[in-house]
Order: structure tokens, then C-alpha cells, then sequence
């Protein structure tokens, strides 16, 4: 996989360490400016140039301090953010997301990109829901194997984060996640351990909270133990800005490199080896594992930075996995798509047709080159074939909002530190004016194209939401504009689960269409008008209130500086389906403008063992009138075990394109050992032998097959 792993690499990696003092080792080993690690210039060792990530290539700052230094030469593509490219379930998409950003990074003289960010998204409030990929470990698995492959396979480094448990923003430097071992290795871990054994990841930023009583920047077991001596981690560890904790505990742990600044690995390092608190090879070691990284990734002349980055090629690329990720929940009449002589006239209404969301909130953001909304792209495409009469409708929820004290989902903010608190707002309402306007377009028109959703001030790094109800008092606007024109089809834009109760009655039809980047608009527009058929499926559920979710239901969130996981192994869907608990939209939900049939399913054999790979055949039919693409999934339900498991667990999943009348065998393939639970007791993977009934569907709630088989004892 690496070069870098080589017999000759490694020689180089200790001819070069000798060569150098302790002070240049140690300098290596933190910081030097806000997104660069030294090298040394001496023995011709470039410095480590880092980038956000994980949605395009960040401006550059000014050295040391997080302002932007103002170029005109450093904006980029907006690619769609992380539950977008999880809407696609394509690790092919995955791929080429990840081959962009690391041409873009290199144009830009980066070395290691810093994502992508595959943390399960555990509560439907997290603040940086929208940046990570599902709420199910394998899709987010496939999806961070397609990116990081995509990234080293086209000259970058890939640094996967925040590992480990990093599942809520509030109180996300103190917090102390309690997991057990089983929720840890079977649910939020496996994300990682796929990209490094897999994909050979090259870069890991330990997270900023603990777990289970130990910082993760100086966490033995998750640096140590399972990074490196389990998974064979061979690139470095970096730790989350301002995110180390200690000088001896973290080196000892197994952190390599301190970012940025250097209070922990600077001088007061150098005291401790010298001291004789950390073993110089403890040191040597670290220096390697930044070789090891250095010596696979070719530096870039500073000289490339003047380049263009963001080509028309990447804008192609962020249309494909746009297109791809669109969601439609529901088409009632078959009204979407579009029919333009059936609807001449069309109202579009809210803030998001015109609102950008490649910056915002804090963190994660890119300057980009452009960003096409859907009125933009609507208006285009529409030309004079239809009339759109746009009204706003509502204000976005802006920064000065969360500043002062805004309206999200009729609760007015504290603006107390950006955390989301506050209480409900007595008479506040929609804004009469932009209120009146709506409804006259609405009444004027033959339908209504309702833009709901999020924007990046109400999803943003560093503070989770306080509720998932639709920010600016969406519900009771959508709820005026149906009386006028109950021809509704609504478009939520969000990167995270929002509370749809009220809007999906008032809509006929409905689409996630997510923060989808550069080609957002144009992306969307062509799904409306049918150009492109939606494939895209639900990463996370879509509960009916927040109190159906797991950490809400346990009372278990909000916390403040202890996070109990007692949901355990039951996040997301497994939750929803041990408790019979009905979602809004399931996970895996999803639907085309054509219609999939599925039958004769057939496995390879009956029983299986363990080093046995189980094959699963069946026959998808496309019986509609579209060209289209179904996304197939494989659940396991395991009838009668002695071991708990969740109801339905994703397993396998695969993406079919059919043109209209078609048909295809479809084969699906499930490594048995994929199966193997975490066994608390023995402290290791099992697998439970018995029957397993493996469920074939579109969604995890609409299982059209099912077919048992039989598992052979463990190992
Ligand atoms: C974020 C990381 C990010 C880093 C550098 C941190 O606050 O958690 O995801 O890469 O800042 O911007």
C-alpha cells in the first residue's frame, strides 16, 4: 500500500533520525504555525503542511492566529459536506470526493488534509452532524475507506478525525464519554479502524474530549492498544488545535504531534527527556512515524500556490455527488417531478433558494470560488418555459442572530458563548411583511416550491442545537402558505435530522437536498425537472419528535461533563427498531421517480463458517418509466440468539443502475466474520453461531426479501 512501509523506507526514516539533534527531533514533534509542523531544512526534511477539510480546502490564515490572510489566489470547490456524500452510499463517490480535495490540497502546496471526519452521529442535535457521514458504522466505514483512498491515491495525506467519541459539540473539551466496550468496537469505532487497515490512512487527530475517564489526545487504549497495536496504524497521530493536555502522559500515550503551538511539546518535551521522564526513543519514534507520512507525501513548491484550484473538473465532480446524494422522502401524485405545463406559474418561497452554505457557523468552511443556489439554478434552467415568483418568507438564522439572541424554532437564543440555550419566546412571530408576500405568491401560483431547513450559523461546530424544530418559525410559515395553495412540495435543506412533523403534512412531495456544495443548485434543479432521477438514501433517521432518539429518550444529553452512552450498542435505527418506535423517515429511506422490484432471492449455500463469505443473489427490476438507480441494502436479524442483537444491522449495500423495463441479478456479498460481535468477556470478536436472517431491502424499514441462513460456531 504505502511506499513508505518499505524495508528501504524504514532504513532512511533511521539513517535520517540519527542524523539529528534532539532539538530538531523535538521540533518536529509540534506546531510552528497554525497549520504547518517543522521539518529540518538541514537534512532536507520538508515541514508537514495541513489543511482543512473535510469539505474543501481552507484560505490560508495568517501564521499564527485563525484570521484569514485575505488572497485573492486561495478560494476552491465547495464540496457537499459529509451526510451529503453519505446520502450517495457510493464508496466510488467517496472516492472521487477525496481525489478532488487531494488535487486541490496539492495545488495549494498542502501535504495532509484534515478529514475526513467520520464520528458516528450519535444525537440528531450534534453540532457537526452535517460534517460526519451516518449513524451507522458500516456506511460510514465504506464512505471513509472511498475518501481516504481517493486522497493518498492522488499525492495527499488523509488525517482521519476526531478519534475517538467526539459525538457532541457542547462541552466537547471537557466531556467524558462512559461507553462500554462493545458500543465502542462495534459502533463508533469501526469507521477508523477501516480507513487505517484498509484505506492505510496516514494521519489521526485524536479528539478533544475523554473517554472513559482519559483524555483522547493521552489515551493508552485508544492510541496505543488499538491504533497501533491492533490495526497496525504505521502514519502519525496529531492532536485536535489546542486539544493536548499533558507533556509525559500524551508522548508516552502515543500522541506525535501537538497542534498547534508548543505548550505541551516544546520545551517543556525536551525537559522530559532530558530528565529522563520519556525515553529519547519514545521521541525516535514519533520522528518516524512523521517520516513515514513525509517520505510517502512529496513536498510541493510554494511557487504552485498562485495556481487556479478549483477547475472546472471539481465543479463536475461536486454536480456528480450532488446529484447523487438528493433525498425524496415522499412524492404524493406523483408530483415531482415537474410538470411545467401542468404548473406554469411556481411560487418558491424561503430563505434557502438563495442562500449559500460553504461558510458560516465556526470551524469547517471553505472561501469558495462559487456557489450556485437553486433559485440561481432554477431561473436557468427554467428559463421562460415556467414563471417563478420568488418570496423570502422568512429571514435565515444569521451569526448576528446567534450573537444577540435569535429565533430558532420559536426559542429564543442566550447567545451565551454560542451554546444553544434559552427559553421560549413569547410573542415573537413571523415577520409580517416578508409574511404577506409569501402568501400572495403562494396564492398567485399553480404550485409552491417551500424552502425549509438549516443553514451553517444554526449547524456549526463548537455548539450542538438545543432542538431540532426548523429555525425562523418554518412550521407556522408553511403552515399560512398551505391555506393558500396546498401544492406544496418542500425542499429541506439541513445536514442533520430536523423535526418534519409539521411541514410534511403540508407537503405533497418532499427532497433532502443537504449543504451540497459548489453545484448545489444545480444539482437540485435537475432532480425537480426530472433531468436526474434521486437515488440519494437517509445516512441517519429522521425521528418524529427528539425525545424518540436514544441519548434524548435516556435523558442522558444534554450533559456537561459526563456523557453516559447507555444507549450502548442502540444508536440510530438499532434504537428506533429495539423500541418499536415509529421514525418519521428511516434510515436508508429514500425513493426515485420509478418504481423497484425485487425478487428470488437465492444465497450461495446454507451454513457458513467463519472465514466463509456469504453470497446473497436476488433480481432487481426497474417496472417505472424512469432510468434510475437503487441502492440495495443487506440487514442482518439474528432469530433466537443468546446474544443480544439489534433487530436489523446493515451489512451490505450496492448501488444498481436500470433503465425501464430492465431487470439485473444483483449479488451481494457479506464476509461472515463481519457478523462477529464484541465479546465483553473474552475481550475479543466472536462469532455466535446460529441462524441469521438476512433481510433485503430499500430501506431499513422496507425489506422486500428475506432469506435465513446458517452460521458455524467461531473461529
Ligand atoms: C476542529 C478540527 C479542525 C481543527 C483545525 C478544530 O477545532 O475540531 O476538526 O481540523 O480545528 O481547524
Amino acid at each position: 500500500m504505502l511506499a513508505a512501509c518499505s524495508a528501504d523506507t524504514e532504513k532512511q526514516i533511521q539513517d535520517l533520525t540519527a542524523q539529528m539533534t534532539l532539538e530538531e527531533k523535538v521540533d518536529m514533534l509540534h506546531g510552528q504555525t497554525m497549520f504547518t509542523s517543522a521539518g529540518v531544512e538541514r537534512l532536507g526534511i520538508a515541514p508537514v503542511k495541513y489543511t482543512d477539510g473535510p469539505f474543501g480546502i481552507r484560505e490560508e490564515l495568517e501564521p499564527h492566529s485563525w484570521r484569514p490572510l485575505g488572497l485573492t489566489t486561495d478560494s476552491a470547490t465547495f464540496f457537499p459536506t459529509g451526510s451529503a456524500l453519505a446520502a450517495t452510499w457510493s464508496e466510488e463517490m467517496a472516492y472521487l470526493y477525496g481525489k478532488g480535495m487531494a488535487e486541490e490540497a496539492r495545488t495549494r502546496g498542502k501535504d495532509m488534509i484534515l478529514g475526513p471526519a467520520i464520528n458516528i452521529q450519535r444525537i440528531p442535535t450534534g453540532g457537526r452532524t452535517y460534517e460526519y457521514f451516518s449513524e451507522d458504522p458500516l456506511l460510514s466505514s465504506r464512505l471513509a475507506v472511498g475518501y481516504v483512498r481517493g486522497v493518498q491515491d492522488n499525492g495527499a495525506a488523509a488525517c482521519i478525525k476526531h478519534y475517538a467519541l467526539n459525538n457532541q459539540e457542547n462541552n466537547r473539551g471537557m466531556v467524558d464519554v462512559i461507553v462500554s466496550d462493545r458500543a465502542m468496537r462495534e459502533i463508533y469505532l469501526p469507521p477508523f479502524r477501516a480507513a487505517v487497515e484498509e484505506a492505510g490512512a496516514l494521519g489521526v487527530m485524536s479528539a478533544y474530549n475523554k473517554v472513559n475517564g482519559t483524555w483522547c489526545a493521552e489515551n493508552e487504549i485508544l492510541l496505543d492498544k488499538i491504533l497501533r497495536q491492533e490495526w497496525g496504524f504505521r502514519g502519525m497521530v496529531i492532536s485536535d488545535w489546542y486539544g493536548t493536555h499533558s507533556t509525559v502522559q500524551a508522548a508516552l500515550a502515543g500522541l506525535d504531534v501537538e497542534m498547534p503551538g508548543n505548550m505541551f511539546f516544546g520545551q517543556a518535551l525536551l525537559d522530559s527527556v532530558r530528565n529522563g521522564a520519556i525515553p529519547e526513543e519514545i521521541i525516535d519514534r514519533k520522528v518516524g512515524n512523521i517520516l513515514r507520512v513525509r517520505l510517502a507525501i512529496d513536498p510541493v513548491e510554494e511557487t504552485s500556490h498562485v495556481n487556479p484550484v478549483s477547475t472546472p473538473e471539481h465543479g463536475q465532480m461536486v454536480y456528480q455527488i450532488a446529484s447523487r446524494s438528493i433525498v425524496l422522502l415522499k412524492n404524493e401524485g406523483s408530483l415531482l417531478p415537474l410538470d411545467l405545463e401542468k404548473t406554469p406559474t411556481i411560487a418558491v418561497i424561503g430563505d434557502n433558494a438563495i442562500q449559500k452554505h460553504a461558510t458560516g457557523g465556526i470551524g469547517a468552511g471553505v472561501k469558495t470560488r462559487y456557489e450556485i443556489t437553486p433559485l440561481e439554478a432554477l431561473e436557468q434552467k427554467i428559463g421562460d418555459r415556467a414563471t417563478l415568483v420568488y418570496a423570502r418568507g422568512y429571514k435565515g438564522f444569521s451569526r448576528q442572530d446567534r450573537e444577540r439572541g435569535g429565533i430558532l424554532g420559536g426559542v429564543v437564543l442566550s447567545g451565551a458563548g454560542g451554546m444553544l440555550t434559552g427559553s421560549a419566546a413569547p410573542g415573537t412571530g413571523l415577520d409580517q411583511e416578508m409574511l404577506a408576500q409569501a402568501l400572495e405568491a403562494a396564492a398567485g401560483a399553480d404550485m409552491v416550491l417551500f424552502f425549509a431547513g438549516n443553514n451553517r450559523e444554526v449547524e456549526t461546530e463548537g455548539a450542538d442545537r438545543m432542538n431540532i424544530i426548523l429555525p425562523s418559525l418554518q412550521d407556522q410559515l408553511i403552515r399560512e402558505i398551505a391555506t393558500v395553495n396546498p401544492n406544496i412540495v418542500t425542499v429541506v435543506v439541513t445536514g442533520a435530522p430536523v423535526d418534519l412533523s409539521t411541514v410534511e403534512p403540508c407537503s405533497k412531495a418532499m427532497l433532502v437536498s443537504w449543504f451540497n456544495g459548489s453545484e448545489a443548485g444545480n444539482a437540485l434543479a435537475d432532480v425537480l425537472l426530472g433531468t436526474v432521477v434521486p437515488s440519494g438514501k437517509l445516512p441517519f433517521t429522521f425521528p418524529v419528535r427528539l425525545e424518540d432518539s436514544p441519548a434524548y429518550a435516556l435523558k442522558t444529553y444534554p450533559n456537561f461533563d459526563k456523557a453516559p452512552y447507555s444507549e450502548d450498542i442502540y444508536v440510530g435505527y438499532r434504537w428506533f427498531d429495539a423500541w418499536k418506535i415509529e421514525p418519521l423517515f428511516p434510515f436508508g429511506h429514500g425513493l426515485s421517480y420509478t418504481t423497484f422490484t425485487y425478487d428470488s432471492p437465492r444465497t450461495g449455500k446454507e451454513t457458513y463458517r467463519t472465514s466463509d463469505v456469504m453470497t446473497v443473489s436476488f433480481r432487481l427490476s426497474n417496472t417505472g418509466k424512469y432510468p434510475a438507480r437503487e441502492v440495495v441494502q443487506l440487514y442482518v436479524h439474528r432469530p433466537g440468539s443468546n446474544v443480544e442483537f439489534p433487530e436489523n444491522e446493515l451489512k451490505a449495500f450496492k448501488d444498481v443502475q436500470l433503465e425501464p423495463g430492465k431487470s439485473a441479478q444483483v449479488t451481494l456479498k457479506v464476509p461472515a466474520s463481519s457478523l462477529m460481535y464484541w465479546n465483553t468477556s473474552k475481550g475479543n470478536w466472536t462469532l455466535e453461531p446460529g441462524t441469521v436472517e438476512l433481510r433485503i431491502g430499500s430501506s431499513s424499514r422496507d425489506i422486500r426479501l428475506k432469506k435465513s441462513i446458517t452460521l458455524r460456531g467461531s473461529n
